[in-house]
């Protein structure tokens, strides 16, 4: 049993993964655990839809890819312009060819869906490397725009994805890259 701080020095973004599947019931587990998440008003917004399919996920990877590049390419978007030059690449696969996403989705009607997905995610990430399991929230697998594979998702009208997270076995654990000290701007006593 990790402690909490090992469990947080363990929480890095993986992005190479075992060949190994992520048995059903453990991220049943996982999403158990995160719905313990706080949500403004306990309203619990997140609904999720998980892929373990390999070659549905390389279909959503590209659909996402194709979006994002005609963002850039209508300068729709204000993610780095460096992005572009990965996104390119036909071998690049957004989810890192990762046995599993889960994909964390919501009304686009509720105000703070954002905030509470991203408590959710965290919850799903750490509960996941408690369970010898890495993850990495990937925006850029976000993008999917064509009806036929939202419907295969279940996203219902008025929702969106916010939050894909990838989640498989980890090849390894990479140390963490370089934080600076917290950026404490006042403490009032
Ligand atoms: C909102 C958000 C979006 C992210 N999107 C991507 C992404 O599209 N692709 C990717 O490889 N990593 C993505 N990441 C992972 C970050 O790059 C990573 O968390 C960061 O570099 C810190 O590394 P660590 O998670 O190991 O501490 C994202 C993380 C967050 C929180």
């Amino acid at each position: 049993m990790m402690t909490f701080p090992e469990l947080l020095k363990n929480r890095r973004a993986i992005r190479d993964f075992q060949d190994k599947e992520v048995p059903a019931n453990v991220v049943e587990e996982i999403l158990q655990e995160s719905t313990l998440a706080p949500s403004a008003s306990n309203n619990q917004p997140c609904r999720f839809s998980i892929v373990n399919c390999k070659n549905t996920l390389k279909a959503l990877s590209d659909e996402s890819k194709a979006n994002l590049l005609d963002d850039f390419a209508k300068n729709k978007t204000s993610l780095n312009p460096s992005y572009a030059e990965v996104l390119k690449d036909k071998n690049f696969n957004v989810y890192y060819n990762a046995p599993c996403v889960i994909y964390i989705i919501g009304s686009k009607s509720v105000g703070s869906l954002d905030v509470d997905c991203a408590l959710a995610a965290s919850y799903i990430m750490l509960s996941a490397v408690n369970r010898g399991l890495g993850t990495c929230w990937v925006h850029l697998g976000s993008y999917i725009r064509d009806p036929q594979l939202k419907a295969l998702l279940g996203i219902p009208d008025g929702c969106r994805i916010v939050a894909p997270i990838i989640i498989g076995y980890p090849k390894e654990i990479p140390a963490a890259s370089e934080r600076h000290a917290p950026q404490i701007l006042r403490v009032i006593s």
